[in-house]
């Protein structure tokens, strides 16, 4: 039999990364094996983000060339996945021509199934219903060869609704994978060589709340601290208004969790978040850092800022530059405003002219890169455990790994410590990445 081929793009979030992990092994079983080259599939599938603008504006031009791809063999299957589609679902056939595949992101279980249609009947599929299960976040994804990390999903969709965002729209209501699922998946994960975990949810903190058995976050993360073979747990995303005592304080008990919090802020200005539904102030937001740092002094705090939402006046922007002066945050990431349909934030009038938006996030951005910076240096001289995960991307001779607190560390070494924990003396803080020398017994 013909080998099979296929081609993933995958845009957006660590969430569609793993997405894209589970298709690509629900397609293994299909006999498709995965390249980096599209020129050479037999399959290409798009999974898609859509929580701004510019990301759709991304999907589209890829699936237009796809589609030139297609036009040139017809035998091409493509297929259009994660958010965007669910999103659009069957009107994506008006806007662009002869897709085979359409599906959503609660679907993703069905791959093997909904590919078959597309194979015999060479009909085009469509399916973006929501469904109660979690059959697509328990796809176990078997490590790839030599791989240290892995993602585990262990809750589904969103209840927060904040003004700005459609996520809730198109991952469904929030639901958790009980505890026993997601440490089985774990401890399966340890015997085939993962190191590191990283723990996937739009808002891990209220992991449990709504499933009536007494799980908790928490409680989650000391069962995962217990696993054999796991070294490191990083979750992503924690939202403030959720982060408890008990959750700031796993960062000075728990030896395996890292060091490392990405607690989106959106804004520093109290109008702008009451706005944005967020649920907390910026004194709020300030004490729970502030707490962090008291429980676990290294520990690096992230953020995601949003500038120009509507209404954000020039001193409501100021408040957000203060508010970084204040917290001083490792890196973030931040974004213009962009309007979703359907969200709350649509409705919204006092809308920040583009050029306004454009000139904010850019003076923000120099803010950052000077604290990042300033960050980086001060870890010159010190001893950071490296978790080493493969060559450096810059030079042969170079391995690369993360620090507890997920700066990336350079350094020489022997390959064969790649998997192994190796502390490393910073020698000099750049921008976006450590160098070091590694310290030998
Ligand atoms: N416009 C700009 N940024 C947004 N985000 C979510 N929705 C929007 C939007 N409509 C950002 C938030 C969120 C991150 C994943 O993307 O900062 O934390
Ligand atoms: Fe979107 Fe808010 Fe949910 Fe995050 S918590 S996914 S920003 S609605």
């Amino acid at each position: 039999m013909k080998k099979k081929y296929l081609h993933i793009t995958t845009f957006g979030c660590q969430m569609n990364v793993h997405d894209s992990e589970q298709m690509a092994v629900l397609l293994a079983d299909c006999g498709y094996e995965q390249t980096e080259d599209s020129a050479k599939a037999d399959c290409l599938l798009i999974n898609t983000c859509s929580i701004r603008d510019k990301a759709e504006q991304k999907a589209f031009s890829e699936l237009g060339r796809l589609m030139k791809l297609k036009k040139k063999n017809p035998d091409l299957i493509v297929g259009f996945a994660g958010c965007l589609a669910q999103h659009l679902g069957a009107r994506i056939h008006s806007r662009v021509k002869n897709v085979d595949l359409v599906f959503g992101t609660h679907n993703i279980h069905r791959l093997p199934e909904m590919m078959e249609a597309v194979q015999k009947e060479r009909k085009t599929v469509t399916e973006v219903g929501f469904s109660s299960s979690l059959h697509s976040l328990g796809i176990y994804a078997p490590p790839r060869n030599g791989a240290i990390g892995a993602y585990v999903s262990i809750m589904q969709g969103c209840d927060n609704y904040c003004a700005y965002c459609v996520v809730p729209y198109l991952r469904g209501p929030e639901k958790s994978r009980t505890p026993e699922d997601i440490v089985g998946e774990i401890k399966k994960l340890a015997r085939s060589g993962i190191r590191e975990v990283t723990l996937l949810g739009q808002n891990v903190n209220s992991y449990g709340k709504k499933s009536g058995r007494g799980a908790d976050f928490v409680s989650l993360l000391g069962k995962i601290n217990a696993i054999e073979g796991i070294e490191r747990i990083r979750f992503t995303t924690s939202h403030p208004k959720d982060l408890s005592d008990e959750l700031i304080g796993c960062f000075g008990s728990l030896r395996k969790l890292c060091r490392h919090i990405h607690l989106p802020a959106q804004s520093g200005a109290n109008r702008i978040l009451k706005r944005m539904k967020r649920g907390y102030t910026a004194e709020e937001y300030l004490e729970k850092t502030e707490r962090l740092r008291r429980v676990c002094p290294e520990i690096s705090i992230t953020s995601d800022i949003i500038v120009g939402f509507p209404g954000e006046t020039g001193k409501d922007y100021q408040e957000t530059i203060d508010m970084m002066e204040k917290i001083r945050f490792d890196s973030i990431f931040s974004f213009k405003y962009s309007e979703r349909k359907g969200t709350a934030a649509e409705a919204l009038t006092e809308k920040v002219p583009e050029t306004e938006k454009r000139q904010r996030l850019k003076e923000l951005q120099i803010l950052q890169d000077r604290h990042t910076q300033e960050k980086n240096s001060a870890l010159e001289g010190s001893v950071q455990e490296v978790l080493v995960e493969g060559p450096s991307r810059n030079s042969g001779r170079e391995l690369t790994g993360r620090t507890s607190s997920w700066k990336i560390v350079n350094f020489e070494g022997h390959p064969e410590l790649i998997g192994r924990m190796v502390p490393v003396r910073i020698s000099r803080g750049y921008l976006h990445s450590l160098r070091g020398k590694q310290i030998t017994p």
